[in-house]
């Protein structure tokens, strides 16, 4: 299994001298789901940042799809991740007045597409999230699961091979957020490595693998064996 990113030794100190992770090593191989687990301010958050190369680590080495990122520009690392990577955070971040389309088409702003084509885009990732009849719903108009929903067509768009979710479900009443997890499932199982960070145990022990941190620290990587469901498993 080729890696998609992987982390050596990485430490992250913030101005002010918090060490938020020491020593990590993870590797996420390509076509994994799992979750990240830990106590508020353990260092999910800013591990997933990293892993996503928003942040840059104090030391220790970071690859994504072969690259180390400590030897590119900050130029070329924001079009190695527009390339690569889509993140979902848990407070949505979608623009406030803004259709449900465009919200996504935004997604592809980098992409280089002509904007005909940004919002045909946008359109198919709407429906593949379930939600092509709100297509032109401005965010107040929608509820939080169909916003959730509507940042994942966004993070999705694009077609990352790493697509980062941040507490994707923290905001969610019980049917939102399986209709968001089953969401994850088909997408991994059509070929994009997820990472998810979750304080949802349930959700966590659903995954293939669990990787628990604390104190900033890796302190327990699992491969659960959670079912991948057999009709999933082959399909890539
Ligand atoms: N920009 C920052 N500057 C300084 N310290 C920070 C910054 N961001 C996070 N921290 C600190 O780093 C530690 C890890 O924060 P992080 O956001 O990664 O935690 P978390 O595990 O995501 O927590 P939560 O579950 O509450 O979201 C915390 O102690 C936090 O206070
Ligand atoms: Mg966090």
């Amino acid at each position: 299994m080729s890696a998609v990113v992987e982390l050596n030794q990485v430490t992250k100190e913030y101005p002010g001298g918090v060490v938020a992770l020491q020593g990590v090593d993870l590797r996420i191989g390509s076509g994994e789901l799992l979750a990240i687990v830990g106590p508020s301010g353990s260092g999910k958050s800013t591990l997933l940042h990293i892993v996503g190369t928003l942040d840059r680590p104090s030391a220790g080495s970071v690859t994504l799809a072969g690259h180390d990122v400590a030897a590119l520009s900050d130029r070329r690392l924001s079009a190695l991740r527009a390339r690569h990577i889509g993140f979902v955070f848990q407070s949505f971040h979608l623009v406030a007045g803004v259709s449900a389309r465009d919200n996504v088409a935004e997604g592809l702003l980098y992409s280089g597409l002509p904007r005909a084509q940004r919002r045909r885009r946008a359109a198919l990732a709407l429906e593949r999230v379930g939600l092509a009849d709100r297509m032109h719903h401005r965010p107040h108009e929608l509820s939080g699961g169909q916003r959730q929903r509507v940042a994942i067509a966004r993070a999705v768009v694009g077609e990352p091979d790493l697509l980062l979710a941040d507490e994707p479900t923290g905001a969610l009443d019980s049917a939102s957020s399986e209709a968001v997890m089953e969401l994850l499932h088909d997408l991994n199982a059509d070929g994009a490595t997820i990472a998810v960070i979750t304080h949802d145990g349930e959700i966590a022990d659903s995954l293939p693998r669990q990787v628990r941190i604390r104190d900033g620290r890796v302190v327990a990587d699992l491969r659960t064996g959670a079912a991948v469901p057999a009709d999933r498993g082959g399909k890539r």
